[in-house]
């Protein structure tokens, strides 16, 4: 993890203590790194320097307005889902026509916010989707800037939650069908056909799928200029993997440079997607033990933070490192269950730890920068973490810790009966 290290034995944040920021904050609570994201989004823009063009942050992967605004600031273009991430981009002070909308089922009111703020393109996954994009802009009077999402059929070697290339996958259009949508789409009057886009799957950490993927894009854009239908941008999605246990991921340098070299001199803006490759490892979540207990051969640390917080172990299995946020040598180390305080046995950050642990120790969930606040829920009416953002010296509260009163927020009682 980058911006993240033992000083004297204690977990530092950059040139923060995390007991410090513990003790004053509480937990559980995330903590981001700033540096640490405004390095990773350096290394994709530098590699791309003097190219034309764009890095989309995948808003999805993180989506705490400061955050956004740290890389509008770098320059950053942002790939939406939602109405809901177009607002947050907005109020971060992102710049709509950077914007990219991804996703397979947009509605009608989301894409008529997006065509009246001018973002830079749609990227359709569907025929069906492509009628209704069409008929919002001709109501609108405008005409929808588009790219289709093609589904090239690649084995991105991830895991299946998180693989989104493969013929039986529910996103984009089967590249074999994508030449007869690109040809009625430039026959319709609301949209105009202006790029290429494809997002293969998530955590790769191999750049031979990438280039599959792009092969085959390459392909599909020639025998599409052949009919006259010209591809001005190609945005190759997201999906670069990062470290979380022992992976060897390429970096985004390596990554970039082999799809510039594959490119070559062709005509063609480039747009990435990266999420988890900015912010994961920029990202912890503190958490402390609350007790210990011994059942039949197993140990369990029970931990205040849990599955709703951070959901990845339980989903999908995830290994996230856990590690002290201050070395003690003097306790015995032996093997734990890191679980949470939620009533479901799927509710566990990590198992078989080997760890030096104490009742009120206080640990760091490593690489929760990413996917980990955006799909924390109230499960067990748990209000959800504090979100902090450290700066050099300094801490900032970038999201309140939820309050219990939160949690009730918008519901009602009936009428009483008399
Ligand atoms: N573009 C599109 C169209 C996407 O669907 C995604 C992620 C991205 C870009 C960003 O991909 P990244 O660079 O972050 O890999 N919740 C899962 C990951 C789901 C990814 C979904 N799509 C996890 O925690 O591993």
């Amino acid at each position: 993890m980058d911006s993240f290290e033992y000083r004297d034995g204690v977990l530092f944040c950059e040139e923060v203590s995390l007991a410090q920021v513990a003790e004053t904050q509480g937990t559980p609570a995330y903590v981001y790194s700033r540096e640490a994201i405004e390095r990773a989004y350096m290394a994709y823009a530098n590699a791309l320097n003097g190219r034309d063009a764009l890095i989309c942050y995948a808003v999805k992967a993180n989506s705490n307005i400061a955050l956004l605004n740290l890389l509008a600031r770098l320059g950053a273009g942002f790939d939406i889902v939602s109405l809901g991430e177009l607002e947050r981009v907005l109020r971060a002070g992102g710049d709509p026509a950077k914007v990219v909308f991804s996703g397979v089922g947009k509605q009608p009111a989301e894409i008529r916010r997006a065509l009246e703020l001018g973002i830079f393109c749609f990227n359709i996954e569907s025929d069906a989707e492509l009628d209704r994009v069409n008929d919002v802009a001709l109501e609108a009077g405008q005409v929808a800037r588009v790219s289709f999402r093609v589904n090239p059929d690649v084995d991105a070697g991830t895991h299946p939650y998180i693989s989104t290339g493969l013929k039986e996958n529910k996103f984009g259009i089967d590249i074999d069908q994508a030449e007869a949508v690109y040809r009625r789409a430039a026959a319709l009057p609301g949209v105009e056909v202006v790029g290429m886009d494809c997002h293969i799957g998530s955590q790769l950490t191999e750049i031979s799928p990438f280039l599959d993927a792009l092969d085959r894009l390459l392909a599909l854009i020639d025998r599409l200029a052949a009919q006259g239908i010209v591809i001005h941008h190609l945005d190759l999605g997201g999906g670069l993997g990062v470290c979380y246990t022992d992976e060897t991921p390429p970096s985004a340098e390596a990554f970039v440079e082999a799809m510039l070299e594959r490119i070559g001199d062709r005509p063609l803006t480039l747009i990435f997607e990266p999420g988890r490759s900015i912010v994961a490892n920029a990202g912890v979540l503190l958490t402390r033990v609350e007790f210990l207990k011994q059942t039949g051969e197993k140990h369990f640390a029970i931990i205040d933070a849990a599955m709703n917080d951070l959901i990845r172990p339980s989903l999908y299995s995830a290994y996230q490192e856990i590690i002290p946020v201050q070395l003690n040598d003097d306790v015995p180390s032996r093997r734990w269950d890191l679980v949470g305080p939620v009533c479901e046995t799927g509710d566990f950050l990590g198992k078989d730890r080997e760890l030096r642990l104490q009742a009120g120790d206080l640990l760091a969930v490593c690489s929760a920068g990413a996917y980990g606040f955006v799909m924390a829920s109230n499960y067990n009416s748990r209000p959800r973490p504090v979100e902090l953002m450290v700066d050099d010296e300094q801490v900032y509260v970038i999201r309140e810790r939820e309050k219990i009163s939160d949690l009730m927020q918008g519901e009602q009682l009936l009428p009483s009966d008399d």
